[in-house]
């Protein structure tokens, strides 16, 4: 087993067995992932939909630390959609209020492992307390090499494509012929930023829920049964394994 990995996996361990089929080479820079599932977790085990996402937050721990050891560059983590405030009004609150624990404790991991924090979404609309936490990670954090962290909050992807539309009409003196799919990517949330390469979604469900729409025109999916609170290290392994023997064809005819 490689050496970074020696007292994070046991040797001999599935996790291990995933490790060694990873072509190193070949890993996907950018992962996104919808973490999904958190109420029914919480309902199978006759608990508050919240404690659903309160134990969710050991899944966003074992994927941020498996996704920086293996040096995947960007990991994308949908946390709060603009849809999601058509839920109840507690849920919504105590959603938010972990939301901005979870920040308030963030800080040392981020800064110690060489981490990059950056929100995606509308912020505008994020409740001001939990704003002020996620901007001042995003400054302390602004020059972390190792993994940029894009967490979307409040985020939906056509409303992110309509924003880019305003400000691209309000910022650039452009004609209409100026602008191409390069140029017009520049106003979305993610400039510069490369797509998704795999999707992963959590708790089976088969759609897309307006996530990244414009950036996910050729990334892999892969989705899973397990509910996000249940999401560990070696489902993370299983995902880009899997994605290792897909054919990207992009259009194409690809190899064989
Ligand atoms: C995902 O879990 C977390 C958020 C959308 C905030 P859900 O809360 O959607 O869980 P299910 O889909 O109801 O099981
Ligand atoms: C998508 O999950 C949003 C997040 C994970 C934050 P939802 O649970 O909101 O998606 P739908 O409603 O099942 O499509
Ligand atoms: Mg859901």
């Amino acid at each position: 087993m490689r050496p970074e990995w020696e007292g994070i996996v046991e040797l001999g361990s599935r996790e291990a067995d995933l490790i060694d089929q990873i072509d190193f080479n070949r890993l996907p820079q950018h992962v996104a992932i919808i973490m999904d599932g958190n109420g029914r977790w919480a309902r199978q085990r006759n608990l508050p939909r919240i404690e659903g996402h309160r134990a969710g937050a050991k899944s966003v721990q074992e994927v941020v630390e498996t996704a920086a050891r293996l040096r995947i560059s960007y990991l994308t983590l949908f946390a709060f959609s603009k849809e999601n405030w058509k839920r109840p009004k507690q849920e919504i609150n105590t959603l938010w209020h972990l939301l901005e624990e979870y920040a308030r404790s963030r800080e040392n991991v981020l800064l110690k492992n060489d981490l990059r924090l950056k929100v995606i979404g509308e912020r505008e609309g994020i409740p001001q307390r939990v704003r002020r936490e996620l901007e001042k990670l995003e400054r302390l954090s602004a020059d972390g090499q190792r993994m940029t962290i894009l967490l979307a909050l409040n985020y939906g992807g056509r409303a992110e494509i309509v924003q880019a539309c305003r400000k691209l009409l309000s910022q650039a003196e452009l004609k209409p012929d100026e602008i191409d799919e390069n140029t017009f990517a520049q106003y979305l949330y993610t400039p510069g930023i490369p797509d998704p390469d795999l999707l992963i979604r959590t708790s089976g469900e088969l759609r897309i829920s307006n996530f990244l729409l414009w950036q996910m025109a050729y990334t892999e999916f892969w989705i899973t049964p397990v509910l996000w609170p249940d999401f560990r290290k070696v489902h993370f392994l299983e995902a880009i394994v899997d994605y290792q023997r897909r054919e990207r064809r992009f259009g194409g005819i690809g190899s064989n």
